[in-house]
């Protein structure tokens, strides 16, 4: 236990990761909301939205709108997907915090994500970088499968830190370790998270842990146990990837918070509120919330 933190941050990725993959428009305002009771439940950095082709993923098309929609905390940091300098060019006059280039492990992912190859993905991410930093953006990279690929299957923590170095060599300041499709269990999440801390620093490397196999909360904990403080993760459960059929969403942030609070470890998150922005969404959508934490709290407060 000697490495484990005393206080995590997360990334909730809830509007862009939660919401991109669902077939019916959610409005623009919706999305707003949803930031807005992120950022009132302590939420401290938001992914937004995505500048990717609304021909590839329409529900993001609204990206521009959404930005100019939110009203701004002080001290909260606003982060937007961007896989091209088109994305980035449209991204830059919304004003975001941070940008996200997203690569994968897999070749075939790759080329189903973001339709070119890996050594092409990060050619084209080398001046995205380079503009974003130029521009004062700080630059998060996010990298897909490496738990594990829909198409290729296993994934060896040798083509994890192949494409970590790739990232690193272009300048990306922050490796988010993603497992896409929720495959990775404990060591072997530590297997991957290890090579990443190879090239980058503690404060600079996350994980991103979809709970398609219900393994995203230990996989956290084997993540706290390596040191890593800082985690994306997505209110109500919501979410998936368009380009990684049968991936649920993202481990929700309620269940996340809820084990920090027992471990003792600081989020600066109110899980009341929290859970309020879940049950929020989750009605627009039409739906419960995923989040077991979620469905229990609520419960309590129906029951009182
Ligand atoms: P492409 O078709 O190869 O792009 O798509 P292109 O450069 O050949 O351009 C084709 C058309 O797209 C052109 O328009 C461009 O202007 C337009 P047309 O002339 O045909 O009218 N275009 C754009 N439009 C808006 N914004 C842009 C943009 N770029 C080109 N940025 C591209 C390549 C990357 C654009 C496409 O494959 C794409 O948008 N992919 C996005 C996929 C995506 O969003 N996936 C989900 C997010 S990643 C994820 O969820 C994983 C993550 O959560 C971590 C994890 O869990 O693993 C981060
Ligand atoms: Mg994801």
């Amino acid at each position: 236990m000697s490495q484990f933190p005393s206080r995590v941050t997360l990334v909730d990725v809830g509007p862009r990761d939660g919401l991109q993959n669902e077939k019916e428009p959610v409005a623009t305002e919706h999305k707003a909301q949803l930031v807005h009771m992120l950022q009132a439940a302590g939420l401290k950095e938001i992914e937004v939205t995505s500048f990717v082709s609304p021909k590839w993923v329409p529900q993001m098309a609204d990206n521009a709108a959404v930005m100019a929609a939110i009203e701004r905390q002080p001290g909260v940091r606003y982060a937007v997907l961007t896989p091209n300098m088109k994305g980035l060019e449209a991204a830059i006059p919304t004003r975001p915090d941070e940008i996200v280039v997203f690569a994968a492990a897999s070749e075939a992912f790759s080329q189903k994500n973001i339709n070119c190859s890996i050594a092409e993905s990060i050619e084209r991410f080398a001046p995205v970088v380079e503009a974003a930093k130029a521009a004062g953006i700080k630059v998060r990279g996010a990298l897909s499968c490496a738990l594990g690929c829909p198409y290729e299957g296993e994934i060896s923590a040798d083509q994890v830190e192949r494409v970590v170095r790739l990232m690193k060599g272009i300048g990306v300041e922050h490796l988010g370790v993603a497992d896409t499709i929720g495959v990775g269990t404990p060591r072997k999440v530590q297997a991957a998270m290890e090579r990443a801390l190879k090239h980058y620093p503690l404060v600079e490397v996350s994980g991103h842990f979809h709970d398609t196999y219900g393994q995203a909360l230990a996989n956290i904990y084997a993540c706290l146990e390596l040191g890593v403080h800082q985690f994306d993760t997505s209110v109500a459960g919501l979410g998936g990837c368009p380009y990684a059929k049968g991936a649920t969403g993202n481990v929700a942030s309620e269940d996340v918070v809820f084990m920090l609070n027992g471990l003792g470890i600081e989020t600066g998150i109110n899980l009341d509120r929290l859970v309020d922005a879940g049950a929020f969404i989750s009605g627009v959508l039409g739906r419960l919330p995923v989040s077991r934490v979620g469905r229990a709290l609520l419960a309590k407060r129906a029951a009182a």
